[in-house]
């Protein structure tokens, strides 16, 4: 195990397409997600792709606060289950410090494989899925301040209350930390 160096906005891994997984099952990547759980432990954020850790392959980490189960997809496709899309806040690991108002579809399924070689699909919607959308973004060399509609949502993390009237973000689940 170990923690691995988190890439930042600027970094060109953050902007390059990540490669499928030839072998989800492959040791290398069973590594790699180990390494990147504790990179995200040590972090504290709620989710990691391998771009943020400079490995350019397509795997994502998701672990929500609360009472949502964490779960892993390797090579994951997200389909919108509707067209409803609602603005929340998000943060980014490789972009500490700022947070701004991204909007995401609320409800998708998203297919992959789960570290033991199983096919997986979950089912999430609200903040889990805003997380998942993020996560995979950072896959297609995606941050979430290309997908913002108004650059006025994008504030320093300390003057947040200025918008929200509170020092965290607001989410479906409470106030959480959406880092990711
Ligand atoms: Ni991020």
């Amino acid at each position: 195990m170990a923690i691995l160096g988190i890439a930042r906005m600027g970094h060109p891994v953050l902007r390059r397409l990540a490669d499928p997984a030839a072998d989800p099952t492959d040791p290398s990547v069973a590594r790699l997600i180990r390494d990147m759980a504790e990179t995200l432990d040590d972090a504290g954020g709620v989710g990691l792709a391998a771009p943020q850790v400079h490995e350019r392959v397509r795997v994502i980490l998701v672990r929500p606060p609360g009472e949502a189960p964490a779960f892993t997809v390797i090579n994951p496709v997200v389909t919108p289950l509707d067209d409803d899309r609602e603005l929340g806040w998000e943060g980014c690991l490789s972009i500490p410090g700022l947070r701004g108002v991204v909007p995401r579809h609320r409800r998708i399924l998203c297919h992959g494989v789960a570290p033991d070689g199983r096919h997986v699909v979950h089912d999430v919607e609200g903040f889990v899925a805003r997380i998942v959308q993020h996560e995979v973004d950072h896959l297609d060399g995606v941050l979430y301040i290309d997908r913002m509609v108004d650059l006025r949502d994008l504030v320093f993390e300390d003057q947040m209350r200025h918008h929200t009237g509170q020092d965290r973000p607001k989410t479906p689940e409470g106030v959480g930390d959406p880092e990711s």
